[in-house]
């Protein structure tokens, strides 16, 4: 005998379109899931802690202009200002120079000037430099030792 409607191990088309069907559904909630759980996990993995800032000190007396070229910075420390800016130029990073007798701050390359705040006057860069944070170190006396540049 022979049944010709029984087919145990044989799909009928629509059962294949189902299977299918549910088996791309499994695909790509699986990675939608990933996606999701991933992703964070990943954001983590790339997050980097903010390194903490350099501390130069720079020992009193200044010259009599108030202004100290560091290797980084320029810091500028009178009666009426207390400042620190970068000396790396914001076009191409050359290395500024301070010119005291016009007080501003130029590039010798594409000669880029800045005031002493570090405001750009002209010049090629098109950004300010960076500002840096300046604490005042005293003795007991209140007399300053030492200022702080935090880079
Ligand atoms: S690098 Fe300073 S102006 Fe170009």
């Amino acid at each position: 005998m022979h049944d010709s409607t029984v087919r145990p191990n044989k799909k009928t088309p629509q059962q294949q379109s189902r299977r299918t069907f549910l088996t791309r559904w499994l695909q790509w909630g699986t990675a939608l899931a990933a996606t999701v759980f991933l992703y964070p996990l990943l954001r983590f993995v790339g997050h980097r802690i903010p390194p903490k800032p350099r501390l130069v000190e720079v020992p009193t007396p200044l010259p009599l202009s108030g202004a100290h070229a560091g290797q980084d910075f320029f810091l500028f420390a009178g009666t009426d200002r207390l400042s620190a800016v970068s000396r790396v130029c914001t076009h191409l990073g050359c290395r500024l120079n301070f010119q005291e007798d016009k007080q501003i701050i130029e590039c010798p390359c594409h000669q880029s000037r800045f005031t002493p705040d570090g405001m750009r006057i002209s010049g090629p860069a098109q950004k300010n430099l960076p500002q840096y944070e300046v604490t005042v170190k005293e003795d007991g006396e209140g007399k300053v030792t030492a200022y702080v540049v935090h880079l």
